[in-house]
C-alpha cells in the first residue's frame, strides 16, 4: 500500500469513528494466516441449526402425560427453562385435586421456593384468609369447599422478577395439561401475569371481576394478594370478586 492509499485508509477509519489505537505496535492483518474457524470447510455439510424448540418439547411432553404424578415428574425433568437452574425446587401445586376452583398464580417467591408449595408466604396467608370467608380452603377434602392452587411458572424467578414471555410460552403447555387433569369448574387468574398467560390480556384493574373464558373454563380475574398487601383499599374489590365467585358456585 502506498502513502496516499494508507492516508486514505486512515482517514476512512477516522470518519468511521476509530479514534484510538489499541495496540502499541501496528499489526498487518492482511499478512496474518486466516484463522481456521473463519474458513468454511467445503468438505463438511453446513452446520445443523441445533436450537431446540422449547415450546414444542413442552407441548409434546405435556400431551404425553396421563396423570398428576406424571405431569409433576415431566415438569421436574424439563430442562429448557433457565429459571430451573436458579431455583431450589419445582413448585407444583397445593390443595385438593378434586376441587371445583383452581387458582392460578404467577410464580413462586422465596417462601414457596423453600417449601415447594405455592402461596405459602405472606401473600399466601392472605389468599387463604380471603377464600376462607366464602368457605373455601386448600385443606378441605370436600370438592365443593376445596381449592387447588398452582402457578403459571413452577420455578422462582431470580429476585422475584417478572416472568418473561418465553418462559411463560414454554411452561404454558404444562399449565394447560394441569387444568385438563384437574378439570375444575372455575379458574381464578390471580393478578396480571396470570391474566396475560390465560387470557392474553393485561390490566388487572380493568379485568378483575369480569368473568372471562380460557382453556374451556370460566375464568375470574382477581387482584393478586401481594397487591392487596400493598394496596389495602383494593380489598373492597377483592371482596366483591369473592362474592361473585360464591354466587357462581352456588348456581
Ligand atoms: N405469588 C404467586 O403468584 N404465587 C406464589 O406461589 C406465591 C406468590
Amino acid at each position: 500500500m502506498g502513502f496516499w492509499e494508507m492516508k486514505a485508509a486512515l482517514e476512512w477509519q477516522i470518519a468511521m469513528g476509530a479514534d484510538e489505537a489499541i495496540l502499541d505496535a501496528p499489526v498487518d492483518r492482511y499478512s496474518l494466516p486466516e484463522t481456521p474457524s473463519k474458513k468454511a470447510d467445503a468438505s463438511l455439510p453446513p452446520p445443523v441449526e441445533d436450537k431446540i424448540d422449547a415450546v414444542a418439547v413442552s407441548r409434546a411432553t405435556a400431551e404425553s402425560v396421563t396423570d398428576l404424578d406424571g405431569l409433576r415428574a415431566a415438569m421436574d425433568a424439563y430442562e429448557h427453562c433457565e429459571l430451573k437452574r436458579g431455583a431450589r425446587q419445582l413448585v407444583f401445586s397445593d390443595g385438593q385435586p378434586n376441587a371445583k376452583v383452581m387458582i392460578i398464580g404467577e410464580a413462586p417467591g422465596r417462601d414457596e421456593d423453600m417449601q415447594g408449595k405455592p402461596f405459602v408466604g405472606r401473600a399466601g396467608q392472605l389468599l387463604d384468609l380471603m377464600f376462607s370467608h366464602i368457605g373455601l380452603s386448600r385443606q378441605s377434602p370436600a370438592a365443593e369447599t376445596a381449592l387447588y392452587i398452582t402457578n403459571v411458572l413452577p420455578w422462582r424467578p431470580p429476585q422475584n422478577r417478572d416472568p418473561q414471555p418465553d418462559e411463560v410460552a414454554m411452561m404454558l403447555p404444562f399449565l394447560k395439561r394441569h387444568v385438563e387433569l384437574i378439570d375444575p369448574d372455575i379458574l381464578i387468574a390471580m393478578g396480571n401475569h396470570s391474566c396475560q398467560a390465560l387470557l392474553g390480556q393485561r390490566g388487572i384493574t380493568r379485568l378483575r371481576g369480569k368473568w372471562a373464558e380460557a382453556l374451556g373454563k370460566p375464568v375470574l380475574p382477581m387482584f393478586h394478594p401481594a397487591y392487596l398487601l400493598r394496596t389495602p383499599e383494593a380489598k373492597r374489590e377483592a371482596w366483591a370478586d369473592l362474592l361473585s365467585l360464591k354466587a357462581r358456585l352456588s348456581k
